[in-house]
């Protein structure tokens, strides 16, 4: 057995961002550029020799040089097995399923969630623990820490691994099992989900529907589950080969990105229900026939129904969302008399308060929605969890979320982003915002009044860390408010991401388009915060 002590030098830019590390392919083409990340994850880990790793990504370009490089640093650093994916193919809950399941170490995921893919698109790289969650604030900093001072890593002179066989074999001292992909993420759905009810549903000729993979990692996932299991008409799963690039798509499910799906499901003849997920599968969006579904909404709603599902039936220990996801389902919370906490953007937040018991279900309005089953946001889940609500109450998309509204109040609800916008500027408009936070309390702002304003932050209930700045608050005294924030997952340049929420409880004013409902909003956040002027840009590039 061959270990080899390579000599190198730290790169200055790896720093993990919301969700690990994501740059460039061609950055992480860079010699060693890689294998210093990895080897400053198992830097700053302690006690794994001997013990298992998970391994998977999205299936994106480099996924599989860069599992080949990983499962050889593995083995010269001591691990004991490595559980890979078929085809190096692992969604990230599917991955943090296995890590629970298992009990394993850790595990690492190969994905640059919904950023385009090839090789001129985006890779990116993620530690997660021993409880299946993104790494915390304090393990991500150690791991960067260790990356800045780094000057060797550890790798074994082997042959590939053959990630196109299942079955188990040796590297080194190391086991190698490459696992289906897709058998222990459907039985962990199977135990939380009316499997039969949802496919009499599927199975029934006034029933259609339509999921878009947009050739990404839920493709085997989706057809198994929903066609071969559920009964689903082959066909119902789109675009669901995992391609290198992802079919040129940009693999976010958004309205915008998401648009063969909208097509399909604003068209003639629509389906009844519609999904996409993103790149690595944690993320979904749902449509009914001719209607969107707002993820704050889509948790609310989740949350209000959950008592219909077999996992959730005996009921929810708490309700958590990030700071920008709107209120919509603090309302569901205080009704069934459960807290609802409100987390930094990112969905290591949500670790503590599942892993202590104090929340069930979690969700973001960046189309993350998931529960204490795995320890990630889950696309395939939520869909699932949808359609076992769709299954029961045999109503529509559209009812479901129009009663909704009328027992709870509408919470208007949009974000725009403004993608790729000079890192300076961007800079330059939160820094001044942040100036004016002191001043802004009491101020009319059209005829909205200034009730708060200030720059998030966020002490975790469970072990009393505190994380600051995380997004610029105005709230105003009917409750309606706009956050400012720059996007900690982007690669090129900043995002500003601008959301904004209002409320409205009278039944007779619930049918506006939210662009309409929050107008007066919209202006008021270019004024306040310069937006047009500073990034140069005269309208968002996605409104969601
Ligand atoms: C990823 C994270 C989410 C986060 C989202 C947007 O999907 O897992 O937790 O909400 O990115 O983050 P950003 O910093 O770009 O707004
Ligand atoms: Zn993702």
């Amino acid at each position: 057995m061959n270990i080899q002590t390579i000599q190198t030098q730290p790169f200055n830019d790896q720093k993990p961002g919301t969700s690990g590390l994501r740059k460039q392919v061609k950055t992480f083409q860079q010699p060693n550029y890689l294998e210093n990340f990895v080897q400053s994850i198992f830097d700053s880990l302690e006690g794994y020799q001997g013990k298992t790793l998970v391994l998977g990504g999205d299936g994106r370009y480099y996924n599989r040089q860069a599992i080949q490089i990983i499962l050889k640093m593995a083995a010269a650093n001591g691990f004991g097995r490595v559980k890979v994916g078929h085809r190096g193919i692992l969604s990230t809950p599917a991955t943090s399923c296995v890590i629970r399941k298992y009990q394993a170490f850790g595990g690492i995921i190969l994905s640059a969630s919904h950023n385009p893919g090839g090789p001129d698109a985006d890779f990116g790289i993620k530690y997660n623990t021993g409880n299946g969650g993104p790494a915390p604030e304090k393990v991500t900093e150690a791991i960067y820490a260790r990356s800045q001072v780094i000057d060797s890593y550890k790798i074994l002179e082997a042959g590939d691994v053959d990630l196109d066989r299942l079955g188990e074999s040796k590297l080194g001292e190391m086991a190698v099992e490459v696992i289906d992909s897709v058998q222990d993420y459907q039985a962990l759905m199977e135990s939380l989900f009316d499997f039969n009810r949802i496919q009499q549903l599927l199975t029934s000729p006034t029933f259609r529907m339509a999921v878009d993979s947009m050739h990404a990692v839920t493709g085997p996932y989706a057809k198994a589950i929903f066609e071969q299991r559920l009964g689903a008409p082959a066909g119902t799963v789109k675009n669901g080969e995992p391609l290198e690039d992802f079919g040129g798509g940009h693999p976010d499910p958004n309205l915008v990105y998401a648009h063969d799906l909208v097509e399909i499901l604003y068209g003639e003849n629509a389906p009844a229900f519609g999904a996409a997920s993103d790149g690595d599968g944690d993320r979904n969006m749902i449509l009914g026939d001719h209607f969107f579904v707002t993820p704050s909404d889509s948790l609310a709603i989740m949350a209000a129904n959950a008592k219909v599902v077999p996992g959730y039936s005996s009921g929810l220990a708490g309700i958590a969302r990030s700071m920008p996801t709107s209120a919509a389902p603090d309302r569901v919370a205080e009704r069934l008399g459960i807290d609802c906490y409100e987390t930094p953007t990112g969905w290591k937040f949500f670790g503590n308060l599942l892993d202590a018991g104090k929340a069930t279900l979690c969700g973001e309005e960046s189309f993350g929605t998931g529960s204490n089953h795995v320890r990630e946001k889950d696309g395939l889940w939520a869909v699932l969890f949808w359609l076992n609500i769709l299954a029961v109450r045999q109503q529509s998309v559209e009812d479901i979320v129009r009663e909704h509204w009328q027992t709870y109040g509408r919470n208007y609800y949009s974000r725009h982003d403004y993608e790729a916008v000079e890192s300076d500027r961007a800079n330059t408009l939160i820094k001044n915002l942040r100036d004016r936070l002191p001043h802004l309390k009491g101020e009319k702002l059209g005829s909205y009044e200034v009730e708060y304003a200030d720059d998030f932050s966020y002490t975790d209930p469970v072990d009393g860390s505190v994380s600051q700045k995380q997004g610029v608050r105005i709230g105003f005294t009917d409750g309606s408010r706009m956050i400012f924030r720059l996007s900690g997952t982007g690669t090129q340049g900043a995002t500003l991401r601008l959301y904004l929420e209002s409320y409205e409880p009278d039944a007779s004013k619930q049918n506006l388009d939210p662009q309409e409902a929050l107008g007066e909003l919209i202006q008021i956040a270019d004024n306040v915060a310069q937006i047009h002027e500073l990034t140069g840009m005269d309208k968002p590039t996605v409104i969601t």
